[in-house]
Order: C-alpha cells, then sequence, then structure tokens
C-alpha cells in the first residue's frame, strides 16, 4: 500500500471542473477580507487586550507576520495549482495521500468549526442590536446551554437561523454569493474607517503606559492561562484566519495563477493594517484592564467610553455584518474542500454531487450547513476556537514545508508567483506557526490530537481503499466493489 501516493500538477489541473468561473482578484480580495474581519476583531480583542496590555498591536503584528509568511507560500501553491483543494490539494501533490488527507480532515476543523464558533459571536452582537431596539428573545433561545455563567440558556436560536440562510445563498450559486460578500465586506470596511476617524481624537497616550505589562510569555500566580504577547498572538491570530480560504476559490476565478497570489496578499494586507490601528485606538481610548468590563464586545465598549452612542449601534451593525461574510467564506471553503476530496474519492460521492442548474456543489454546501446550524446551535464552542486556531496553524505548516519541498523537487514546474525569500519565508513561516501554537493551552493540543487520531481511522478504515488513486484505470469505486476487493473477488 503506498500511503505517499502524490498527483502531479498536471493531474490535479486537467480534472476538468464543471464549476463557473466568475472571479477577478477585486472578488478574490472582498473573498479575502470578507473572511478575515470578524468574530477576532470584534469580539476576542477583549480578551486579547486583557491578555497583553497595549502591547496588544503587537501580538497582532506577530500573528500578520505568522500570517503573511504563510500567505506567500499559498499564492505560490495556489499560482502553481489553482484547484479547489487549497491546502489539501497542495499536500497532495507535495507529500501524497495520507498527508493530503490529514490535513483536508483538519480543514473541516478550521473550516466549520470555525463558522460555528462566528455564529455564536454573531447571536450576541444580534441580542444587542435587538436589545437597541427594545425588542428581547426569549433568554433561553439566545444562547447555547452553558454559555454565560450564572444565565440558563438552551439554543442559540439567531445563530441557527443565519447559518441556514447563509447556506442557503452558497447552494444557489457563486454569483449571488460574490455580490452578496461584496456588499457587505464594503459595508463592513467603511464602518470600520468610520470607527477609526471617530474615535480618534479620544486616544489617551497614558493607557500605553505600560505598554507591555506582561512582557513576551509570563504565568500570573493562580492561573494556568498564560500571559503576554505570544499567547495574545495565539488568541488573535483567529482573526486571520481566513485568506486561505480565497485559494479554495481555484476553479471558479478566471486567470487563477495570477488573480489569486493577488487575492490572498491584498486581503491579508488591508486586514493587518486595519487591525493595527485599530487596536492601537482601542487601547488608547480605554485602559487595558477595562476590557474586563465589555469582554464580549469590545468595540463596542470602546465606543462607549467615548460617549459616541450613535456609533455603537452602527458598529454593532458592522460587527454582525462582518461576522456573516466570515461565515459565508467558511462555509463556501468547506464545500469546496469536500467536493475536491470527494472527487478524489477519499470522501462519500454525496459531497462531490454538483448542482445542475445552480452548478454548486449543492449537497455538500447543506450537509455542513446543517450541521454547522446544529453544532453552535447546541454547543457552547467558546472553549473550542483555540482548537480552530490549532488546526489553521498546522495547515499552515503543511503548506509552507511543502514549498520547500517542490522548489527541491519540482523546480521547473510552472508558477505564476514565486515566494520571495525560500527557503527562508517558509522556514520563518513554520517557526512563527510553532511560537503560536506554543502560545495556546495544553488542552487544545490534546483535542488536537483526538481529532487527528479519528482523521487516522476514517483514513484507513474507508477513504485509502475507495482513494481514486488506487482504483485509477479500475471500474467505478462502489461500495460493493471496495467489499468484493477486500474480499479479494474483484476481476
Ligand atoms: N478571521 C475570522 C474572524 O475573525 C475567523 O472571525
Amino acid at each position: 500500500m503506498d500511503l505517499f501516493r502524490k498527483k502531479s500538477v498536471d493531474q490535479l489541473v486537467s480534472e476538468s471542473t464543471p464549476l463557473k468561473r466568475t472571479m477577478h482578484t477585486f472578488d478574490l480580495t472582498m473573498l479575502g477580507i470578507g473572511a478575515i474581519i470578524g468574530t477576532g476583531i470584534f469580539v476576542l480583542t477583549g480578551k486579547g487586550a486583557l491578555t497583553a496590555g497595549p502591547a496588544l498591536s503587537v501580538s497582532f503584528l506577530l500573528a500578520a507576520i505568522c500570517c503573511g509568511f504563510a500567505g506567500l507560500c499559498y499564492a505560490e501553491f495556489a499560482s502553481m495549482a489553482p484547484v479547489s483543494g487549497s491546502a489539501y490539494s497542495y499536500a497532495y501533490l507535495a507529500f501524497g495521500e495520507l498527508i493530503a488527507f490529514i490535513i483536508g480532515w483538519d480543514l473541516i476543523l478550521e473550516y466549520a468549526l470555525q463558522a460555528a464558533t462566528v455564529s455564536a459571536g454573531w447571536s450576541g452582537y444580534f441580542n444587542k442590536l435587538l436589545e437597541g431596539f427594545g425588542l428581547h428573545l426569549p433568554v433561553e433561545l439566545t444562547a447555547a446551554y452553558g454559555t454565560t455563567p450564572g444565565v440558563t440558556t438552551y439554543f442559540n436560536l439567531p445563530g441557527f437561523v443565519i447559518v441556514l440562510l447563509i447556506t442557503w445563498v452558497l447552494s444557489i450559486g457563486i454569483n449571488q454569493t460574490k455580490r452578496t460578500n461584496d456588499i457587505m465586506v464594503m459595508i463592513k470596511l467603511i464602518i470600520i474607517v468610520l470607527f477609526i476617524v471617530c474615535t480618534v481624537w479620544f486616544v489617551n497616550p497614558a493607557n500605553w503606559h505600560p505598554f507591555s505589562p506582561y512582557g513576551i510569555y509570563t504565568f500570573q500566580p493562580g492561573s494556568t492561562q498564560p500571559y503576554g504577547i505570544v499567547p495574545a498572538a495565539s488568541i488573535v491570530f483567529f482573526s486571520f484566519i481566513g485568506f486561505d480560504a480565497v485559494s479554495s476559490s481555484a476553479e471558479e476565478t478566471v486567470n487563477p495563477n495570477k488573480t489569486l497570489p493577488k487575492g490572498i496578499l491584498l486581503s491579508l494586507a488591508i486586514s493587518t493594517v486595519l487591525y493595527i490601528v485599530m487596536t492601537f485606538i482601542m487601547t488608547g481610548v480605554v485602559p487595558y484592564k477595562e476590557f474586563a468590563n465589555f469582554i464580549d464586545a469590545p468595540v463596542a465598549g470602546v465606543i462607549l467610553a467615548t460617549g459616541l452612542n450613535w456609533l455603537a449601534v452602527i458598529v454593532n451593525l458592522g460587527a454582525l455584518i462582518g461576522m456573516t461574510t466570515v461565515m459565508l467564506v467558511q462555509l463556501y471553503g468547506q464545500s469546496r474542500i469536500c467536493y475536491a476530496m470527494s472527487r478524489d474519492g477519499l470522501f462519500p460521492e454525496f459531497f462531490g454531487h454538483v448542482h445542475e442548474k445552480y452548478r454548486t456543489p449543492f449537497k455538500g454546501t447543506w450537509f455542513f450547513g446543517i450541521l454547522t446550524a446544529i453544532a453552535g446551535g447546541f454547543i457552547n464552542i467558546n472553549v473550542l476556537f483555540e482548537l480552530v486556531n490549532i488546526g489553521t496553524l498546522s495547515a499552515f505548516i503543511i503548506v509552507s514545508a511543502g514549498i520547500l519541498w517542490m522548489r527541491k523537487t519540482q523546480p521547473d514546474a510552472h508558477r505564476g508567483f514565486k515566494a520571495p525569500l525560500v527557503p527562508f519565508t517558509p522556514i520563518i513561516s513554520i517557526v512563527f506557526c510553532f511560537i503560536l501554537i506554543a502560545g495556546l493551552n495544553w488542552e487544545t493540543w490534546v483535542r488536537f490530537a483526538i481529532w487527528f487520531g479519528l482523521g487516522l481511522i476514517v483514513y484507513f478504515g474507508y477513504s485509502r481503499k475507495r482513494s481514486k488513486l488506487e482504483h485509477t484505470n479500475a471500474p467505478e469505486v462502489t461500495d460493493d466493489y471496495v467489499e468484493a476487493a477486500e474480499a479479494g473477488t474483484t476481476k
């Protein structure tokens, strides 16, 4: 058995696709920003400020550097093999099937779990907005069980409904998805710029002292949670996740070799600048310890501290829109990864089914949409967002290592974009990813190892025997065929 059987670039690219090519650089940049700016800046900056103090901006910079180097590696791969599967397909190319499967499995953590996590944050802002209009949902239906200490909640109804709505938009076609996303991202950007322009006048430089109260990495007496610039970077890393989803749109992109790298790098650069400016302002307006008072909605909290209450309503709306686009792009990426894995025989055919009229992976989109809606509705996912981070960091490590390997083994393969300063770029990316993994809680490492183990069981129990590479030139791989193969009765 060959666990490391690979695909060639030509093979990947030649696997024809029935998806429609309609996306250009602008759409890809919007797609990237759509996936990037959301819960991280609107919710996690509260925890980040308490963890690093005003040095939170440095934590954002650290996470941005990690993503920037990884982004260059993604861009090179995307220009070399513009196919739907993103890191999954790149690993197939560089390291072979087993690693590719593990990464695809890992990306489920990144995309689906992340959308479920974001639906919880979305629900919090939605409830606040309703309260602003004097409306209240029954408290039991505002969040998953156990989300808020001292409050009895059972089900995150707003999160559940928004995920299903997004799934519907995604399932009826990429044109609708693109248009919806472009409009929402523009609104989100305008609202963020409005926040910056209106609140910068309230900065008190005294709030930036001491700038880094916890240094790089430290433990506080009586706490098992690490503090400092690195642990905060490991938290706010979540804010940058999403640029990689751009690469999963390769088969729906016009001239992907050129447009994909531009889309990835532009969306990352724009988001980084906005984050750093925003966090400087936030920690300049409010002393960092006061973020404990509005940990779930730090941006709104900073605005209220300035007295600009009218702005709070607008920014709440911006946060809702921001998180909606994040879920939209993540669920989009999820369906495309499973589409690619199904096409390769590693996941059931169901996920590769393309709707005749809409030309989208219709069934797979609804499958994961419903699963994500249920997860976001019932599970208290606050503890799980670190799992999303470790899953993504692992994918970044594999993609960066893949660039090193491909430059060595296939130096002449056509690349529309070449990452600069190889081998330093991928090596720095890998080192930064490990630093950020080190800043996460050990419980997260254990949960990740369990998920990884489950993936191995699925691969050896299901996928390996059904892989298209196993059956090249063989009859269609049906369940009957696999049973016959196991019994040694195939012809
Ligand atoms: N980067 C995305 C967010 O912050 C996941 O919501």
